[in-house]
């Protein structure tokens, strides 16, 4: 059942392409790379939107975060992402003119539904974006978006977050075409590429997962971790250090690396080992020199960025490196190593990676 991988968690990270495509099938034409959705919203009240509060939990959550960046790059709404144990419990102003989108891999999240409740309740649209079908927030949301990511077995979410990323990028660009904010050309060539992403994880999954290996018996005892990034790559920097600290129980923060001189580079020193995310995106520039920061404080990094950046041999011989691609879909290729570090470190220390200790597949407790 587990297609010869020694755990679900590997085999679900290697059927992301496979996830990828499914999200996308149906929604984005392949000739053209338009896309439609059938979200059981009406269009007209998607078009009248003054906001968009996005609610959801843990990894689902980080989704959420990376939705801000493309909704309000596209769209030019303005977007609010919680918590959802901290959304229910404030005062929301929120009213017809204000979209909730929940998102939830199991649909049956407490808090995220009692925040679907509460959103509804104040006559806010509410649109689900779940995996399980026919799952509580399925059913009682106006609206819904599969993700198609099938049955997650590992407790730590991989493809469902994949899905979850991709159904997010339909649903921005599906909103920048009702509303005519993004030039057609431009929400197409992104329709083709996003297409076109399934084949480049397929491709570097293998030489991604080998390097990992590489890197890990140096730094697979260590009792912290930090991950940073900036702009889309910030959360980024937060799963991949909620994945490390869920399977492998080593103690791992996410900043965003321009944070890190107001307090945490405290911190650093050749026990605190760094995960840099750094691929060749507009904030490249300003991550290298927080990195530079990092090194001048005999920081150890690992260094996930751009196949023939010269610059980063400079700073560590421990390098992920990943392809070229349009930096709005680099979250989705920085992904893949961020999973696959917690995972070989997790297994490279013996954890029961698929069955984590304290935790549910499902939180139905608040
Ligand atoms: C992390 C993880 C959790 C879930 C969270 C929300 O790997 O799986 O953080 O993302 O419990 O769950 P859903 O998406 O089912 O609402």
């Amino acid at each position: 059942e587990k297609g010869g991988f020694r755990h679900f968690m590997l085999k679900e990270i290697f059927e992301q392409p496979l996830t990828l495509r499914n999200t996308l099938s149906g929604r984005v034409i392949p000739d053209t790379g338009a896309v439609q959705l059938e979200l059981g919203i009406a269009d007209e009240s998607l078009k009248k939107l003054e906001r968009i509060a996005l609610v959801a939990c843990g990894t689902s959550w980080h989704a959420a975060l990376l939705a801000r960046y493309w909704l309000e790059k596209w769209v030019g709404i303005p977007v609010e992402v919680d918590i959802a144990s901290e959304f229910r419990y404030r005062r929301l102003l929120l009213n017809e003119r204000v979209l909730t989108v929940v998102i939830s891999q199991s649909g049956e999240t407490a808090d995220t539904l009692a925040g679907l409740r509460q959103a509804a309740s104040l006559g806010s649209p509410v649109l689900a974006i779940c995996n399980v079908v026919g799952s509580t927030m399925t059913r009682e949301a106006d609206g819904v978006l599969y993700t198609h990511a099938g049955p997650e077995i590992g407790v730590a979410s991989t493809k469902a977050f994949m899905s979850q990323m991709t159904a997010l990028l339909l649903f921005a660009l599906y909103m920048s075409q009702l509303r005519g904010t993004l030039p057609l050309s431009g929400q197409k060539r992104l329709g083709l590429e996003l297409i076109g992403l399934a084949e480049t994880l397929n491709r570097i999954i293998d030489p991604v997962r080998r390097s990992v290996q590489r890197i890990i018996e140096s730094y697979y005892e260590a009792r912290d971790f930090l991950f940073v990034g900036r702009g889309l790559n910030y959360p980024i920097a937060l799963e991949g250090a909620l994945k490390l600290k869920e399977i492998s129980y080593i103690h791992a923060e996410g900043y965003a690396a321009g944070e890190l001189k107001h307090g945490p580079i405290a911190l650093i020193d050749p026990d605190m080992p760094v995960v840099a995310l750094a691929p060749q995106d507009s904030s490249y520039p300003k991550l290298m020199s927080n990195v530079q920061e990092i090194k001048a404080r005999q920081g150890r990094l690992i260094m996930i960025g751009t196949e023939g950046d010269t610059q980063l041999a400079e700073l560590t011989p421990d390098l992920i490196l990943l392809p070229k691609a349009d930096e709005n879909l680099l979250p989705l290729l920085c992904t893949i190593p961020a999973q696959l570090l917690a995972y070989e470190i997790a297994a490279r220390r013996g954890c029961d990676v698929d069955q984590p200790r304290n935790l549910a597949k499902s939180v139905t407790v608040e």
